[in-house]
């Protein structure tokens, strides 16, 4: 396996498999829980204008990360585990639906900044995620939520962008 000269790294699509298993499912599993917490609070209107302005932007920042997700694992992925194979297989590039993974990859990257400024407004909105001391206890749970959310997106994208994306063009550049 050519790609082994980095012992301690899996191989690319490995660390796809591992991306998914560790942020994808979970995001998948936990936005529409958050947003319908959020939706249910609205109802009782504990949080006033602090949960208005949080709804407003997740709502927006929603369907955004679910269309980013969806590019990752059905379209950039799969690409990059073509490579992948082909490597280890000591196979040329195989075809993809574009003539380089630079282009979808730099479009994740642009979508990873436009999703934190979303985080960067919500941290803003809701004072770095800390509730008032007269705070209901379903609004702290939303907030540790989003705090968790906060966290894992920027590790998840840290990963992506400093591990995933450098070493993905590294092995397009490698392959003949
Ligand atoms: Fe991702
Ligand atoms: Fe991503």
């Amino acid at each position: 396996m050519r790609e082994g000269n980095h012992d301690a790294e899996p191989p690319v699509d490995e660390l796809c498999d591992r991306i998914v298993a560790l942020y994808h499912d979970n995001l998948h599993r936990t936005l529409p829980v958050l947003v319908g917490e959020l939706a249910r609070l609205a109802e009782h209107d504990c949080a006033g204008e602090m949960l208005a302005e949080t709804r407003a932007v997740v709502a927006e920042l929603v369907p955004q990360l679910e269309g980013h997700l969806s590019k990752e694992e059905n379209v950039l992925f799969p690409a990059l585990a073509a490579l992948a194979q082909a490597d280890r297989e000591g196979r040329s590039r195989p075809p993809l639906p574009f003539p380089t993974v630079l282009h979808p990859i730099r479009m994740m990257e642009t979508e990873h900044a436009r999703i934190e400024t979303a985080m960067a407004r919500l941290r803003a909105i809701t004072q770095g995620f800390a509730p008032a001391d007269d705070a209901s206890v379903a609004w702290r749970h939303c907030l540790t939520q989003l705090a968790r959310l906060d966290a894992d997106l920027r590790e998840h994208h840290r990963i992506e962008d400093e591990e995933l994306f450098p070493r993905a063009l590294e092995l397009e550049r490698r392959l003949p």
